[in-house]
């Protein structure tokens, strides 16, 4: 594998590696490791079936089957259809997966390890790809935090709603998204977890809070609370933590959900197609007990 870093606040570029051949235990060993010290990589110049981007995925932990259970690929409901395009006047994927800063699954019991979307059509506009994918980097963030913010926060749970980001998506102009059943919000009610996770790949320190999910401080007043994470969500996107991943189609590109946030960037229209396979690994090789 040659590994070029972005030069950003995160991210990397692996070349010389075949994500549809059977992974060796040396390769998943080093692409752990660069995980954790890049947060994103990404593998250019894939040719995958759905098959092989889930078999490539389940290597790293147990595969989500999202809450929605729609917009799957055939015979594997762990790959997930991302896409704007519509067949027959029908969406056939989620058009507007993760457009706000979030972390994947940090609304459920057992978080995600990592996120592996494959990029099969890209739209472009002037010869310039869109829909891009942000990411922040969430170790740089709770370094940058004041000292006396760490010492006040050490030890705090936040927690964090599904629903929240499903009703802020429901919110924007031409959103289908139904509201959630009441078995879909049972089979996910919110959760807590520490506001400093020490990260199970490089034992350091991140800030695990974001937009999408987190609603409240638990050992603080409402108020309180509020005020804090709307500071910490605002400190957590500083330009020095990013990295803007322009797709190609062939990527596949991961990430580490525990060290990072995302956006999925929608500057595209409903006639520019993007389409994108993903799934979605959890943490439950690293914290086994929460399973
Ligand atoms: C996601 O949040 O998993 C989707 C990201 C993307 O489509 O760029």
């Amino acid at each position: 594998m040659q590994v070029t870093p972005s030069g950003q606040g995160l991210g990397a570029r692996v070349e010389g590696f075949d994500v549809s051949k059977p992974l060796s235990h040396e390769d998943y060993k080093k692409i752990e490791s660069l995980l954790g010290q890049y947060g994103v990589l990404c593998f250019s110049k894939q040719n995958l079936t759905g098959a092989q981007l889930k078999d490539f995925s389940s290597k790293f932990g147990t595969l989500e089957v999202n809450v929605a259970n729609m917009y799957q690929e055939p015979g594997h409901p762990e790959v997930m259809i991302l896409s704007n395009k519509k067949v027959d006047g029908k969406p056939i994927g989620l058009g507007d997966a993760g457009q706000d800063w979030h972390t994947d699954m940090s609304y459920s019991k057992m978080i995600a390890f990592t996120n592996v979307l494959y990029g099969i059509e890209i739209p472009h506009r002037n010869g310039q790809p869109l829909g891009s994918t942000e990411f922040s980097n969430m170790r740089a963030a709770y370094l940058a935090l004041p000292e006396e913010l760490k010492k006040k926060l050490d030890g705090m749970t936040v927690l964090h709603d599904f629903n929240k980001f499903w009703e802020n998506m429901r919110k924007q102009p031409g959103c289908t998204r139904p509201p959630l059943t009441e078995a879909q919000r049972k089979a996910k009610p919110p959760v807590s977890h520490p506001i400093f996770l020490t990260h199970p790949i490089t034992g350091d320190k991140i800030l695990y809070a974001n937009p999408g999910y987190s609603i409240q401080i638990n050992e603080l007043p409402q108020k309180e609370s509020d005020e804090i994470l709307n500071f910490l969500f605002a400190h957590q996107l500083q330009p020095q933590f990013r990295y803007q991943h322009r797709w190609t189609a062939g990527d596949v590109l991961m990430w580490d959900n525990m060290g990072t946030i995302h956006n999925a960037v929608a500057d595209y229209g409903p006639d520019e197609h993007r389409f994108i396979k993903r799934c979605q690994v959890m943490a439950d090789r690293y914290f086994p007990l929460a399973a």
